[in-house]
Parts: C-alpha cells; sequence; structure tokens
C-alpha cells in the first residue's frame, strides 16, 4: 500500500510546520524564522535552539542537529510510521490522499479507519447541535433553563460555548434523529455517546461541549442538575478525547490568551463560563485533572505567563511541583493561586477587577513550593527543619531571576532558621551540555568556514551565483580564487558543495527539487536558518570564501612533504589572507 508521490508533496506543501510544530512546543517568532525549546525528548534543553523556517517548510535543532520537515517531525515526535504520518498531516490540512500499487483490501482497511473516525466526529457534532437545540426549543427542557438561569449564565455565553441539555430518558428521539442524519449506533457509540446498556449516556444532565484546540467538538462534560452521581458524567477515553491533553474552551479562549500572552487555568466548566462572561476571556479549565506538563505545553505556544487557580482543599500540590519543573523548561511564568471559593462562584458576589486584583496576588510557582516545603516543617525540630532544607535549595537553584532568587532565599531562610548562606552554596549544576554543536559552535574552524560558505550559497543565491561561477577577484591576486569540494573539510560539505555548484544563482525551492539534496534535508535545513543569522553581504561572502580557501591551503600545507609545494601554498596563503584584511566589512 503505497501514498502515491503526488499525495505526499501535496500533504508537504500543505502541511503548515509552525502549527505542527506549535503542537510540540511553544514558538516565538523571530524575523523570518520561529524559535522555540527543541521538542525532541531526548534533548532537553533551557534555552531554545529549535527553528522553524515557514516558508521553507523546514526545522532544526541547533543543539541536537535533528531537522526535517513536517512530515518527519509528526513522526518523530508521535512515533509514527511515515504512512501514518503523512496520514495524520493529510488528515488535519484535509488532503485527500491517493494511493498506488496497493492491494484493494488494504486500500479498503485506510478507508475504514479514516471513515470511522469522520463518523466519530460527525456524530459529537451532531449531537451538540441536537442537545443544544433541545434545550432552546424543548418544552421538556424548562427545568434546564431554569437551572443555567439560576446559575446566572447568559443567553451569549450558552450560545458560545453550545451549551446543551440532552433530552431525560424516555423522552429520547436523539437516536432516531441521529438515524435521520446517517448517524447509526455504531458511530454514537465511538463517540461515546451511548452508555454501557446502549440508551443515551448523558440522558437528562447539561451538556457542555469539550473543543479540541481546532475547535473540532471531541467530547462532552455533563452535569446532573441534582445531587447524581457522580456530578459530572464525561466522555469515556478514547482516542480523540484525552482528559490529559484537553482544556475546556481553549478555542474560545485562544485569541484573548495570544493577545495578552498569558492563561488562566482553572478547575471547573462553570468556572471558564463565568470568568468569559464577565469578560475574563483568557480563561480555560482541565477535565477534572491536575494541570499535566501537557497542558502547559499546549499554553505555552500562546502564552508566556501562566496562572493555576485552584482550590484550597484540592490534592494538587504534587502535580504543581511537576508542573513547577515543566514550566522551568518551557521558560514559562507560572504563578499559582488558592481560592476559597470556585471563581464562579466567587464572580457572582465581587466584581471582575476585583478578580484582576486577586490574580496579581498569585505567587510564582518556585516560591510557592518553598513556602508550602517550610509551611510542612514550621513548628517542628530543628532537626526535622534542615531535612527540608536540600528539598529547599535545589527549588532555588531553578530560580533564574537574581531578585526573585535574593527573595526566595530570605524567605526560606527565614522559615528555616538558617543562614542565607547555607541556601546558597551552589554546587555547580550540570547545565553545559555536551552536544556535538556542529553548526552554533563548531569545534574546527574549516568546519565551520565550509558551513558558512554552504549557508550563503543556499540563502542568498544572488550573491553568491557569481563567485561560484568565477571566483573572488582581487588585484592582489594573480587568478581569481575559486573554490573546489576539495576545499571543504569533510566530505559531507564537499557533496553538498558540488550540488549546490550546480545550481548556482537558483533559489532554495528549485535546488530542493534536486534529490541528492532532499536526502540531505537535514543538513540543508540548518544551513539555510544558520545563513539567515550570517548577515550576508557582498562583504560577508567574500570573507566565507577568503577563509575557507586560506584553511584548506593550510591544511594542505600541513600534509605535504613537497617544499616547493609548501612555498607555493605559504605565498597564496599570505596574498589571500592580505585580501581578507583588505576586505571591507561593510559593502
Ligand atoms: P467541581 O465539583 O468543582 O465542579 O469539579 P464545578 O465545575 O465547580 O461545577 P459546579 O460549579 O458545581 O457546577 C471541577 C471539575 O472536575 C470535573 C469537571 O471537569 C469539573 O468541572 N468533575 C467534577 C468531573 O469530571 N466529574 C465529577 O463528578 C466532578
Ligand atoms: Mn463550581
Amino acid at each position: 500500500m503505497r501514498i502515491s508521490h503526488r499525495s505526499i508533496e501535496e500533504v508537504r506543501e500543505t502541511a503548515n510546520l509552525v502549527e505542527v510544530a506549535s503542537e510540540f512546543t511553544a514558538l516565538r517568532r523571530q524575523g523570518t524564522r520561529y524559535v522555540g525549546l527543541c521538542p525532541y525528548p531526548d534533548h532537553s534543553e533551557k534555552t531554545p535552539s529549535f527553528s522553524v523556517s515557514p516558508e521553507r517548510g523546514f526545522y532544526y535543532c541547533f543543539g541536537c542537529q535533528k531537522g526535517g520537515d513536517a512530515i518527519k517531525l509528526v513522526s518523530e515526535m508521535k512515533s509514527l510510521s511515515f504512512v501514518e504520518a503523512v496520514s495524520y498531516l493529510a488528515d488535519r490540512s484535509g488532503v485527500q490522499l491517493e494511493y498506488e500499487g496497493s492491494s484493494p483490501a488494504e486500500a479498503e482497511a485506510v478507508k475504514k479507519r479514516t471513515a470511522r473516525r469522520r463518523n466519530t466526529y460527525k456524530a459529537l457534532a451532531a449531537a451538540a447541535v441536537y442537545y443544544h437545540k433541545y434545550l432552546h426549543k424543548s418544552s421538556n427542557a424548562e427545568q434546564a433553563r431554569a437551572y443555567l438561569q439560576t446559575r446566572r449564565f447568559h443567553e451569549s455565553t450558552i450560545e458560545e460555548f453550545r451549551l446543551g441539555y440532552a433530552p431525560p430518558r424516555g423522552r429520547s428521539g436523539f437516536i432516531q434523529a441521529m438515524r435521520r442524519l446517517e448517524i447509526g449506533r455504531e458511530a454514537l457509540d465511538d463517540a461515546g455517546l451511548l452508555s454501557a446498556r446502549g440508551g443515551e449516556r448523558f440522558a437528562g444532565r447539561i451538556t457542555f461541549p469539550i473543543f479540541d484546540r481546532r475547535g473540532r467538538i471531541v467530547g462532552f462534560g455533563a452535569r446532573t442538575m441534582g445531587d447524581d452521581q457522580p456530578k459530572y458524567l464525561n466522555t469515556p477515553e478514547t482516542d480523540i478525547f484525552n482528559k490529559r491533553d484537553l482544556l475546556y474552551g481553549l478555542p474560545q479562549a485562544l485569541e484573548a490568551i495570544r493577545k495578552e500572552r498569558a492563561a488562566l487555568v482553572v478547575e471547573g466548566y462553570t468556572d471558564v463560563l463565568m470568568l468569559h462572561q464577565v469578560g475574563i476571556k483568557n480563561a480555560v479549565a482541565t477535565l477534572g485533572t491536575a494541570t499535566t506538563p501537557n497542558h502547559l505545553k499546549t499554553l505555552s505556544g500562546y502564552a508566556d505567563k501562566i496562572y493555576v487557580l485552584f482550590d484550597p482543599d484540592a490534592a494538587g500540590e504534587k502535580a504543581i511541583e511537576r508542573a513547577s519543573a515543566t514550566a522551568a523548561e518551557l521558560r514559562l511564568d507560572l504563578r499559582v493561586l488558592r481560592l476559597t471559593e470556585d471563581p464562579a462562584d466567587w464572580l457572582l458576589e465581587h466584581p471582575a477587577e476585583e478578580f484582576k486584583e486577586l490574580l496579581s496576588t498569585a505567587v510564582p510557582v518556585l516560591e510557592y513550593s518553598i513556602r508550602r516545603i517550610v509551611e510542612r516543617t514550621r513548628g517542628s525540630d530543628a532537626t526535622s527543619r534542615s531535612r527540608a532544607v536540600p528539598e529547599v535549595k535545589s527549588l532555588i537553584q531553578e530560580i533564574r531571576d537574581p531578585v526573585l532568587r535574593r527573595e526566595a532565599v530570605r524567605l526560606a531562610a527565614e522559615a528555616l532558621g538558617i543562614s542565607p548562606r547555607e541556601l546558597q552554596s551552589s554546587k555547580t549544576r550540570a547545565t553545559t551540555r555536551t552536544s556535538g554543536q556542529r553548526l552554533a559552535v563548531p569545534s574546527d574552524p574549516h568546519l565551520q568556514a565550509g558551513w558558512e560558505v554552504l549557508a550563503l550559497i543556499l540563502t542568498r543565491p544572488d550573491l553568491t551565483a557569481e563567485p561560484l561561477e568565477k571566483g573572488i577577484t582581487s588585484p592582489s591576486l594573480p587568478e581569481s580564487l575559486i573554490l573546489k569540494p576539495e576545499d571543504f573539510a569533510d566530505e559531507e560539505q564537499a557533496d553538498i558543495f558540488s550540488v549546490l555548484r550546480e545550481h548556482a544563482g537558483e533559489d532554495i525551492d528549485s535546488i530542493l527539487s534536486d534529490e541528492r539534496i532532499r536526502s540531505r534535508m537535514d543538513q540543508v535545513g540548518a544551513l539555510s536558518s544558520e545563513g539567515e543569522k550570517l548577515y550576508p553581504s557582498e562583504a560577508s561572502v567574500r570573507q566565507a570564501w577568503l577563509r575557507l580557501g586560506i584553511l584548506s591551503r593550510q591544511r594542505a600545507k600541513r600534509g605535504t612533504q613537497d617544499y616547493d609545494a609548501k612555498n607555493r601554498l605559504h605565498e597564496e596563503i599570505q596574498r589571500l589572507k592580505e585580501v581578507l584584511r583588505n576586505n571591507p566589512l561593510e559593502s
């Protein structure tokens, strides 16, 4: 079973790499590129070296040297095969895949799977519409409407969040109505809309559709209006409904989160509704779980600051500590606020402005954790207090901001009854990573010079075409300096150079149509992003050429036993150095 070439190309072209990559790491615009922390799990870093070039559809990590296109990223991040990754992206961007050379049975199986998933989404969307209409239109929904009124939810909120009411048992035309839309039992069941007995799962409950980030309905939370247990019935876990990844209200909050670069994470669906209603629109809720690293990852794509709000009896302490580590990795400003009441209820009694004031008292997560540890040991004897020292110390070392750090030290020292110095004594942390950063910090100047030349050729065909073909000229050179593959430090560079030389003056797209280059996507992606950082100009091109020319002759000089050759090379090197010295820095 093979996906046709044309389809693969189409997927590659249609995939929005920035959007795709944003699913795995927070990206920030930087000129024509986007940068962020490397999403590869075996490369955990604190400063961003992951770079995405949207026009070129490439990503590259300067830290771990991984790179490629959207298909490669998805397959590596999600551990999918090439084919699976292509289908995933096709699904996302609505590309209809064509298959070739497949057995009819295989083609059939794939079609079936895709169709089944599509039917799941369709069933969920249809159910949401049905419940929503039922809430508004049915006389059986009187009580539900009254309930929402007592909760003081406005019509516009009910609309925006598509709240609904699932017909009570015995009154339902739901399954028949779905059948009329050609949504059968199987699809309803796949979508988690049926109970174990085959009836309607949410019967008699207020329905809260849960959307994924792209605004597709993937499940429901459904609240009883009485004292039934559980209070909320949720869609069971399916492959499209994963509570640890989803955030209630995300598509509705996204614009505000982006605009304010901040997000609020609350605990209840109703809290999100009320916050929106009073104008605090950057709020989302977890789905009955603590805030997970995945939640933070998702939000970090849009926000720099995240407030986690939770009520005092929540068993969320451990989760907060885990979140703290993730936040540090993502360089998120994570703040914590403990509430005495759910925001939805609190806001019935207080104005939104006051809530914002409350929010401003949220504590940075590290400080919060330190305080918690300290609180736990308060009142205990000196020995047990001293046991908290290493824990507190390691937290303090995470604090980068010197002001916050000093404050944390003061706080902890005071609470633990020890001297601040005891908390500051810094065992040097292993922050220096040993990675072969060939491009960012090349070990060998000859290699570096080579990469620079290649990067310039890739990014500025207009500036490099002539030097490639005619070489660099200068009155002090008897002949022009024309680079050859053998001038490069290693074979890999030499190979890339030979291909690029054949494409002198062509832009990256036509270079990329060359199969020999396609197979070196990683390096090419890296080079083209690197090239932009070199501030390409005529002068910098000349310099790069000259440097590589000099370094290659120096290597040749070292490598030869022939004194005449040594002398000739020595003279050439001297001349090139002189040209380099006189090369204007600005052109
Ligand atoms: P709460 O019990 O605080 O509910 O649970 P709430 O959102 O404040 O609801 P109201 O205000 O009483 O109507 C917080 C969240 O935990 C999940 C839901 O996501 C809920 O919003 N939850 C709670 C469940 O999934 N099932 C439950 O039975 C209870
Ligand atoms: Mn509540």
